[in-house]
C-alpha cells in the first residue's frame, strides 16, 4: 500500500520520529511519502490508502495547519487507516506522557472531527543551542517547573524508539487488517 507520512516540525525532530516510523513501514512492505505537513496539505484516497500524522508542539500548540489539516481531510481520513502522534516535551512526565493523560494530544483530538484510528504521544527533543535567546530564556522557565535541564548547552533526546517503533507496529497491523475510524486492539 502507499501510505503517506506527515511532520509537522520546528527543529526537524518530529520530521525524524515520521522518518522512522516511515522506514518500519517500508519494511513491512509498504511505500511510504514522506512529506511536511503544509497548510494546504489534502489526502488524495487515489493515491494514498493509509495516512500518519506527526506533530510537535509550540508554547501549547500544535500549528494552524495541523488543525486545518484534521478539519479539512476528516471525511477522507475517516474512510482509512489513520494515525496521529504529538511530540512534547511535557511528555517527558510520568503521569503526563498517554493520549489521555498529555493535555495538547487529548484536546486535539477532542477537538477535531477527525479520529485517527491510532493516536500516540512521544516525549520531544530539548535542544538549547539550536534555540533562539528569547526562546532558550522560556523554555529555560518551563524545564526548571519540571525538573529538567536549564543549562544552556544542553541537548538531549527524550524520545522512547521503542515506543516509536510499536506503534509503527501497531500501524503496520491496523493497515494490514484494514481498519479505519476508532480505536482497535493492536495485539
Ligand atoms: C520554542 C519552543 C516552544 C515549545 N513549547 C512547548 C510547550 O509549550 N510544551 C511542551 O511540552 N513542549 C514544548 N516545546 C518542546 C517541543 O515540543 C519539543 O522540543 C519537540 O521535540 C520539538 O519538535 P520539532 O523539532 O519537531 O518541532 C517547545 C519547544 C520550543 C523550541
Amino acid at each position: 500500500m502507499d501510505i503517506l507520512v506527515l511532520h509537522s516540525s520546528r527543529f526537524g525532530h518530529t520530521t525524524s520520529i515520521a522518518g522512522r516510523v516511515a522506514e518500519h513501514l517500508q519494511q513491512a512492505g509498504h511505500h511510504c511519502d514522506l512529506g511536511p505537513l503544509e497548510r494546504n496539505t489534502m489526502v488524495d484516497p487515489q493515491q494514498h490508502g493509509a495516512v500518519v500524522v506527526g506533530a510537535s508542539v509550540r508554547y501549547g500548540h500544535f500549528t494552524r495547519a495541523v488543525w486545518h489539516f484534521a478539519r479539512r481531510n476528516a471525511e477522507r481520513l475517516s474512510g482509512m487507516p489513520s494515525a496521529f502522534f504529538g511530540v512534547n516535551l511535557v511528555a517527558t512526565k510520568p503521569g503526563k506522557d498517554q493520549v489521555d493523560t498529555n493535555a495538547y494530544t487529548r484536546k486535539f483530538l477532542e477537538r477535531t472531527p477527525w479520529e485517527p484510528t491510532l493516536r500516540e504521544v512521544f516525549a520531544g527533543e530539548l535542544d538549547y543551542p539550536a534555540y533562539n535567546p528569547v526562546d532558550r530564556f522560556l523554555i529555560q522557565q518551563i524545564m526548571s517547573r519540571t525538573g529538567k535541564p536549564t543549562d544552556s548547552s544542553v541537548h538531549e533526546v527524550y524520545t522512547d524508539w521503542e515506543r516509536v517503533d510499536r506503534f509503527s507496529r501497531d500501524f503496520a497491523k491496523v493497515v494490514a487488517r484494514g481498519y479505519a475510524c476508532g480505536d482497535v486492539g493492536t495485539d
